[in-house]
């Protein structure tokens, strides 16, 4: 009979002969990132230790004494204390154990780290998800509020990233508006794939004692428990769902803040950046560079990154619980602050920066297209006006650059219905713009309209 226990701080040492070796342990620790958990960890606890003195396992004292040493981390935890963890500690769920000493023996009946870690994730992801959602919402009002003080001023919507038609600065900017309204219905939909308890799994076959899982679920504000104790313990779908919302959201702010560094641009002049979200040169004195808006364009790498290496990870893995599925935590972690500090700085950004866009002039070659359609109007054929419209550009190009520029015998020429009354009016941006009025056109009456169910939208 073996007389000493030679791993006597792992929780799982009896059967084991030698210690750890130093690489070894080092190489699966993983308390450096999992104590973030810590919360989850003692809330779920708190619940699996009511399950099991419902289910008789646990008398009244040792159920006080848990839960009196549970309490008391979760207060410690919440002033803002770190977990005192030490060099023996594998992970948060060692490390919780060992710091409640023998009332913590108590604990683990009917549970594994299989289907504590995996309540602990749900936990988190729910919670993350949610945050992330009230995120989104800040940012989405920020850029409503701008598109209210932009009235009607008029930009040069682009395609290919060329001038294409005058549209409502406040249209451009509700397109933002709407990708992350659609971020958040999915960041909401991801709260709900982890809405689901895996306590009572076990290590995967079930656990033996007769715990009441749904009353868990229910005590951790879980809304269902899993139909399967295998799929429970080996599930990240949850996570994944997570991190493809949040990878989706991170392209957004990509693209906003692609955006953003065009328009601070001297050659765009559509926003003067705020200093307090705006950095110098060490070298070129005159500078105010958009870090900023690179940085948001730049950190979507890192989520899908992220994303991609947790899927890698969960890739051809067997059935039940494996350790490659510690690797899903740092992943998620990153994901969710990387999309977090974004959201807020662009909130940040947006709501200190002036938009100060030069507008769109007169006759400018924007408006091709009303004149096109002002012929099909009157009964000529698209693809026809469509040509006689591309010669007066080409003679706009070659007078001036506007249309203005056009003689009106040239005009006459290229059609009669082109008259000086018939000009005047396509000539004008704010009236061309007002002709775009199919719902989630730019029209103003259909910008005004947008915004009210941008309104609508935020409030629920
Ligand atoms: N630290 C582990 C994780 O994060 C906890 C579960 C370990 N379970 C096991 N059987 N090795 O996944």
């Amino acid at each position: 009979m073996p007389d000493k226990n030679p791993q006597p701080s792992a929780i799982w040492g009896g059967r084991f002969a030698q210690a750890a070796d130093p690489r070894f342990f080092a190489y699966g620790r993983s308390v450096q990132w999992d104590a973030r958990l810590a919360p989850q960890d003692v809330r779920g606890s708190i619940a699996h230790a009511q399950a099991l003195r419902d289910a008789g396992v646990l008398g009244e004292r040792e159920f006080s004494e848990l839960t009196a040493g549970l309490e008391g981390i979760a207060q410690r935890l919440a002033a803002g204390e770190a977990l005192p963890v030490v060099a023996q500690d594998e992970d948060i769920h060692g490390a919780i154990e060992r710091i409640l000493g023998p009332a913590g023996e108590f604990l683990h009946a009917g549970r594994s780290r299989n289907d504590q870690v995996a309540l602990d994730f749900h936990l988190f992801c729910k919670e993350a998800a949610q945050e992330l959602v009230a995120s989104a919402k800040e940012l989405q009002a920020v850029i409503l509020r701008q598109a209210e003080q932009a009235g009607d001023t008029l930009v040069p919507g682009m395609t290919h990233l060329q001038e294409a038609q005058p549209v409502l600065l406040a249209h451009h900017l509700l397109a933002y508006f709407w990708m992350f309204e659609r971020d958040r219905r999915r960041l909401l939909w991801a709260a709900a794939q982890a809405d689901c308890s895996p306590l009572g799994a076990g290590a995967l076959a079930g656990a033996g004692l007769p715990l009441d899982t749904q009353a868990t679920a229910a005590r951790l504000g879980l809304g269902k428990v899993y139909e399967n104790s295998i799929d429970a313990v080996s599930d990240r779908d949850f996570a994944v769902d997570l991190g493809h919302a949040a990878s989706l959201c991170a392209l957004h702010l990509s693209r906003l803040g692609e955006e953003i560094v065009l328009w601070s641009s001297r050659q765009f002049g559509w926003i003067q950046l705020p200093d307090a979200f705006a950095s110098g040169s060490s070298m070129m004195p005159q500078k105010k560079n958009p870090d900023a808006a690179e940085l948001l364009r730049g950190r979507a790498g890192r989520v899908v990154g992220r994303l991609a290496g947790l899927m890698l990870v969960l890739k051809g893995l067997p059935l039940a619980y494996v350790r490659d599925l510690q690797e899903d935590k740092e992943a998620l972690f990153e994901i969710v602050d990387t999309l977090r500090d974004g959201l807020s700085v662009a909130a940040g950004l947006i709501e200190e920066a002036r938009f100060t866009p030069p507008g769109v002039p007169k006759g400018d070659l924007t408006l091709a297209t009303e004149l096109a359609d002002h012929l099909v109007r009157q009964g000529v054929p698209f693809r026809q006006a469509h040509r006689l419209v591309g010669q007066a550009v080409r003679a706009a190009l070659a007078a001036g650059g506007s249309f203005l520029d056009v003689a009106p015998g040239d005009w006459n020429e290229i059609s009669p219905l082109f008259s000086p009354q018939a000009l005047e009016e396509l000539l004008d941006p704010l009236r061309a713009a007002a002709r775009r009025a199919v719902p989630g056109g730019t029209a103003p009456n259909r910008v005004r309209e947008q915004i009210a169910q941008a309104h609508a939208a935020i409030a629920s």
